[in-house]
């Protein structure tokens, strides 16, 4: 992995000049412990930020151009700024593009500059590689603009949302608020219990006395996850649109309490969309149970509430598939993991599990070489450190 001057080596490798005026910003990827599929249907969320990052170095040109590079893949792309609109089918670089459109867009003046990014959250793992890229891309551009005196200094919660916006109307994908929010605003050994319905949020310490946060990658690509993900999303609208026959108060699913589904529930026609429903309404149950829960100090019912969202996902959601299914099942056989669960969107990824601290290697090596039988596919383990969120690296 690089360092800081490593980076910046790199990055005058590519572009030249000194290091004198480069910078660098970095945002993470983050880990869901519980609540998922809930961020779109105004629900609560509990992630948490990882050491792992997107870390950029960069410079302030004058060129009318963003040039973006990578340190781990051959392509480059030069934007023009005039031109952001135009960029939403290149196939790598469309993130950041689609950042500085919608903040193009939304007022602030984009500098022309030079990137390098650096990556070290792996990809389309569920770890939220994407929204750590866009993160980072709109901290970058919100400072300069800043710095070029066209807007106030800048608002990581704006930059979550305007980095949502891109994703969303640039890329396609009609994700949540978590990623972004979470990249945005992750800090230190702390989990953000958040509520979408009003961005309220609370950090909570994440103080596992004698457990660690194990997160396991099924290394299985996931495939069609956008149309999937985008297709949940749909049901859930049509499932709210029918429970407001009864509950027309209601804005977002979040709104339905149980006692309210099960009243209710015969009005959602589809089966599917009534089980999607059942999984968004039960599932922020488990978010605000595992949030008291953890301030119990009750780590045991945390991990039970995690293997719970886990079935749900998987019965009711229907996003894990077997690669999922197979890794929490062998995590779970594993004596002092006392919750596993999917993280993310799901159909593959990773899975986030609790374990003993004296069971974390036996935990790798075993789930690791019954996942490989079963699967014929060789998982990776993070052991995960909880990192701040997106900024600047002095
Ligand atoms: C992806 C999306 C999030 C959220 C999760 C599922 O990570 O980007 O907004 O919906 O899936 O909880």
């Amino acid at each position: 992995m690089l360092d800081k001057n490593g980076l910046i080596a790199k990055f005058i490798e590519i572009y030249g000049g000194d290091a004198s005026d480069v910078r660098i910003f970095s945002s993470p990827g983050r880990v869901n412990l519980i609540g998922e599929h809930t961020d779109y249907n105004g629900g609560f969320v509990f992630p948490a930020a990882l050491s792992q990052c997107s870390t950029v170095a960069v410079r302030k040109t004058d060129s009318g151009l963003i040039r973006v590079a990578a340190t781990d893949l051959p392509d480059r792309v030069s934007l023009d700024i005039t031109k952001l609109g135009e960029y939403k089918d290149i196939s790598w670089g469309n993130y950041q593009a689609g950042v500085a459109y919608v903040m193009q867009q939304a007022g602030y003046n984009i500098q022309s500059c030079d990137i390098l990014y650096h990556d070290t959250v792996p990809f389309g793992a569920g770890l939220s590689s994407s929204a750590a890229i866009e993160v980072v891309m709109s901290l970058v551009l919100a400072t300069f603009s800043y710095e070029n005196g066209a807007t106030d200094k800048p608002n990581m919660i704006e930059l979550a949302k305007i980095s949502q916006k891109a994703e969303n109307t640039y890329c396609g994908v009609n994700c949540g608020i978590m990623d972004q929010f979470a990249s945005a605003m992750g800090r230190k050994n702390h989990a953000i219990f958040l509520d979408c319905k009003d961005l309220s949020f609370k950090y909570v310490p994440l103080e596992l006395k004698g457990y660690k946060v194990v997160i396991g990658n099924t290394n299985k690509k996931r495939s069609l996850a956008e149309s999937k993900y985008n297709e949940r999303r749909a049901q859930c609208e049509e499932a709210l649109e029918q429970l407001k026959l009864a509950y027309p108060e209601a804005e977002c699913l979040r709104d339905i309490t149980a006692e309210q589904f099960e009243n209710g529930k015969t009005l959602i026609l589809d089966d599917l969309c009534r089980m999607r429903a059942e999984h968004v309404v039960y599932e922020c149950d488990r978010v605000l149970k595992s949030v008291e829960a953890l301030a119990e100090g009750d780590l045991r019912a945390f991990g039970s509430l995690m293997t719970a969202s886990h079935i749900s996902l998987r019965d009711l959601y229907e996003v894990t598939g077997t690669h999922l299914d197979v890794m929490v099942e062998e995590s779970l056989k594993i004596e002092g993991c006392i919750g596993s669960r999917m993280t993310g969107a799901g159909f593959g990824g990773c899975t986030v599990s609790i374990v003993a601290d004296s069971a974390v290697e036996t935990f790798i090596s075993e789930v690791g070489k019954n996942y490989e039988e079963r699967t014929g596919i060789a998982p990776s383990f993070y052991v995960s450190e909880v990192g701040d969120g997106g900024r600047e690296i002095l």
